[in-house]
């Protein structure tokens, strides 16, 4: 049986704090098998990062570098990707990048890539974090079984902080909460349902016909608990929402009413903060808002719910205003500085169409009319360049780009909407949409990723190469 709505209360992620050395930080993840209580009273097999779902979150702070040592205790390859990060190529998880499992694997099961930098059993990936403080998040991404193995729950927050938005007195400490929202269907045993073809995840990719839309389900966990509720004072709280679902797309709003005011998106603070009554949320994309609930009488429920959802997935979570406080935060008017990109700079327009197609015979979804290669190089952006990248979609496609942070130039040949602010990683095409993004290629060479972010299609080879040169 479901459980009831608003009783679990809400889990904030423990942060693990780093080893620290003269010029890094360290943190040690095992990925193991492990069971979580998410639904009260039964025990959920899940795939973690050290044990839970979500996984610890990790903390960097802006160009001090971090490390990450991943063991991988799993009973198959892992790939971690930092969602996000300005990532040098070899630390950015490409999708044959294989971490194996400790207790081994016949390698002859790896995806053919001369390039695949492949380990065993575990090792480091370095970040060096030259980039502003935003909300990351770090998951698996296998090529072709990313799908199942973040259904599992290999995902965690990662957010670099840095000393300009520490200077804004932006609400902190427990006033500051990460909420990743994803969406879950459970068997009669209290198991993830995920529709593999293969559910050892070994060999076989893809989920069953009936899911090749993606795999959406019933429950809404927030930091993986079911509709949670959590107490709040009569202040400002910053939430930093993230969709870690793989499908599903959210239109979030608060009810009796209530505004969020934007300070930030997917790579971190906007210019000057914008008021939104609802948020509409794609899988991967993150909002960093303000919610004041000292705007409500002591005592309100103020419920976060899902506009494009029927019940039980119409209710996300709830926050019951149980205390007056006092609130020293503030939201300056202006929050930062976002360096202009502007059409003139660009030294090439390209032209991406997002759409279902043909993969070894099945239905899947294919980037400009190709399914997933390893090999095949779309566009070779040289290292400083500014470029247009124009995206055309047929359904509903989350489209993110590895390494680069990018601006929304145009949607559907109007000016960007009022979602599109601030620096993006991920960006929602809507059916039949054309949208227009302008990115500075600089920061490091080599081979990356942008796929769709319905984490189903990437699956299913919706997913292309860009080299920096
Ligand atoms: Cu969040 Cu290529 O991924
Ligand atoms: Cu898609």
């Amino acid at each position: 049986p479901l459980p009831e709505p608003f009783q679990v209360p809400l889990q904030i992620p423990r942060v693990l704090s780093p080893q620290r050395t003269a010029d890094a930080d360290r943190h040690t993840i095992t990925q193991r098998e492990a069971t979580a209580e998410i639904i009260p009273g039964i025990q959920t097999p899940i795939w973690s990062y050290d044990g839970t779902f979500p996984g610890p979150t990790i903390e960097s702070r802006r160009g001090r570098t971090t490390i990450v040592h991943h063991r991988n205790e799993l009973p198959v390859p892992t790939v971690v990707h930092l969602h996000g990060g300005h990532t040098p190529a070899a630390e950015d998880g490409y999708p044959t990048d294989l971490v194996l499992p400790v207790s081994g694997w016949d390698v002859h099961h790896a995806m053919h890539d001369a390039r695949a930098q492949i380990t065993q059993g575990s090792r480091d990936y370095v970040f060096p974090m030259r980039q502003r403080a935003a909300t990351l998040w770090y998951h698996d991404h296998r090529m072709d079984f990313t799908g199942p193995a973040v259904y599992r729950g290999l995902a965690g927050f990662h957010l670099i902080r840095d000393d300009e938005e520490e200077a804004l007195g932006l609400p902190e400490g427990d006033r500051e909460l990460p909420l990743m929202i994803a969406d879950r269907a459970f068997d009669e045993h209290g198991a993830f349902a995920y529709p593999s073809v293969d559910p050892t995840l070994r060999t076989t990719p893809g989920v069953e016909d009936a899911y090749v839309e993606g795999v959406f389900g019933d429950v809404i966990l927030v930091n993986g608990a079911p509709w949670p509720v959590h107490e709040v004072s009569a202040t400002r709280y910053r939430l930093r929402i993230l969709n870690g679902s793989n499908a599903r797309r959210y239109d979030l709003a608060l009810e009796p009413g209530g505004q969020f005011i934007q300070i930030g998106s997917d790579q971190g603070l906007l210019d000057a903060p914008r008021n939104h009554d609802h948020l509409p949320i794609a899988p991967a994309e993150r909002y960093d808002v303000i919610v004041d609930f000292g705007q409500y009488p002591i005592g309100t429920h103020v419920t976060l719910v899902n506009r494009l959802g029927t019940r039980p997935t119409a209710q996300v979570m709830r926050f019951v205003v149980a205390r007056r406080g006092r609130d020293d935060s503030r939201i300056p008017a202006k929050l930062s500085e976002i360096e202009p990109l502007i059409r003139q700079q660009a030294s090439a327009i390209r032209e991406f169409s997002f759409r279902t197609g043909h993969i070894h015979g099945r239905a899947g979804w294919v980037i400009g009319g190709e399914p997933f290669s390893p090999d095949r190089m779309e566009a070779q952006p040289r290292l400083g360049d500014v470029e247009i990248w124009r995206f055309v979609a047929d359904v509903h496609h989350p489209v993110h780009l590895h390494l680069v942070g990018f601006r929304v130039l145009s949607r559907g040949s109007r000016p960007p909407g009022p979602f599109d602010a601030g620096i993006k990683d991920t960006v929602d095409l809507r059916p039949g949409e054309a949208v227009e993004v302008i990115a500075r290629f600089d920061g490091y060479r080599g081979r990356y990723v942008f796929h769709c972010h319905n984490a189903e299609h990437e699956d299913m080879a919706m997913m292309a190469n860009f080299e920096v040169i």
